[in-house]
């Protein structure tokens, strides 16, 4: 097997090489998650172009074989919290599998991973028992954490689901974009309690809000023309915001809304908070969004309530997705040969 792996810059890949790496990314979709829609080219090349806010730097390779683009690998370099961490996505055409394409591709992109100089490689979020979790079980990942997807069809849900009224004490508000200069401390110190979320035995960490954090991210959404929606509790007897619920949208992918937080103080907790402002987020995006068809949500399968309050407002489980690591020294280890 001889796989002629090349760099991809997104920015300059010519038209081809991107409608021939849409068409693998689109097979692997097809085959390892069933359950969701096709993977649209807009898509699949616009995370290529504009990664998710908070992934770092990423580079990419493509392998082929005989002509043909047989996979891709990317890795990601996040910061701040993560600066420990490198992200590797390995992707090989289903019909192209058990033939030593992801190892090469994975081999090729050692180099860039050693030179990163970082304690943890973490692989792609994949279902137990799929082929991804057998491969990375060979190479010595652990798994570290178990999520589950959940996800809100809009139109096939019974709108009544989120007529859910504020709790007494506090009232809700929602914007768009940039967090308002009256509410950021208060704001901060609420999006900070997502250090409670439970991350099981994984090295990644949740992003540390601080003002100067909120401003960094918004700034980012900003710069990637992604829309940024959110939807707080604020306790009337101080005024200050209390939950905080946030979804995100790029533009690649238009009908899909992404949640990146909901959390609420731990003194605030037990009220109905989060489910008031999931619901509020609803009946706004109901109203200002009717191009949005979905939104989906990863959760920790231990998180219980969270899952719950999801249910309640019509959300189903796609699927449980692990999550692997290894140590990157014993990455090198097992494989000496890998990082030549
Ligand atoms: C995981 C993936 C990249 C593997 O690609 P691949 O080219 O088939 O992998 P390789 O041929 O290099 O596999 C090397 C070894 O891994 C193990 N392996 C790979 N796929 C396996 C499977 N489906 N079942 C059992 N073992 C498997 C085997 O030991 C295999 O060696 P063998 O074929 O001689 O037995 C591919 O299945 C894929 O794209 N999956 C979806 C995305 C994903 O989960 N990526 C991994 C996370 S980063």
């Amino acid at each position: 097997m001889t796989l002629d792996v090349r760099p991809l810059d997104p920015s300059t890949a010519p038209e081809q090489l991107l409608a021939d790496y849409h068409a693998m990314r689109a097979a692997v979709a097809a085959a390892d998650s069933p359950e969701d829609p096709p993977l649209t080219y807009e898509s699949a090349i616009g995370r290529l172009r504009t990664p998710p806010v908070g992934d770092g730097p990423c580079r990419f390779w493509v392998g082929h074989l005989d002509g043909r683009l047989a996979g891709s690998v990317r890795v990601a370099l996040p910061e701040e919290a993560n600066s420990g961490i490198v992200n590797v996505e390995v992707h090989v055409h289903p019909e192209l599998r058990r033939r030593g394409v992801g190892t090469e591709l994975l081999r090729s992109a050692m180099p860039a991973i050693l030179d990163a100089r970082r304690d943890t490689v973490l692989g792609l979020g994949m279902k137990p028992d799929s082929a991804g979790a057998r491969w990375v079980d060979g190479l010595g990942f652990e798994v570290t954490h178990s999520t589950v997807m959940q996800v809100l069809l809009i139109a096939r849900t019974p709108a009544q689901l989120w007529d859910v009224p504020a709790p007494a004490g506090y009232r809700l508000e929602c914007w768009t974009g940039a967090t308002p200069e009256r509410l950021i401390d208060s704001y901060a110190a609420a999006r900070q309690a997502i250090q409670d979320a439970p991350l099981g035995g994984t090295s990644y960490r949740a992003t540390v809000w601080t003002p100067a954090q909120v401003r960094a991210t918004d700034r980012e959404l900003a710069d990637a023309g992604a829309e940024q929606r959110v939807a707080i509790a604020v306790d009337e007897a101080t005024d200050r915001v209390v939950g905080v619920h946030v979804i995100h949208n790029y533009p690649h992918r238009r009908e899909s809304g992404f949640i990146y937080d909901t959390s609420v103080l731990a003194a605030h907790r037990g009220h109905g908070l989060g489910r008031a402002m999931k619901a509020a987020m609803m009946r706004w995006l109901a109203d200002e969004r009717p191009d949005l068809e979905r939104i989906l949500t990863t959760t920790a399968t231990t998180n219980t309530h969270m899952i719950g309050i999801n249910h309640a407002l019509g959300y189903h489980s796609a699927r449980t997705m692990n999550w692997v690591e290894t140590p990157t020294a014993r990455l090198a280890e097992n494989w000496p040969t890998l990082g030549d």
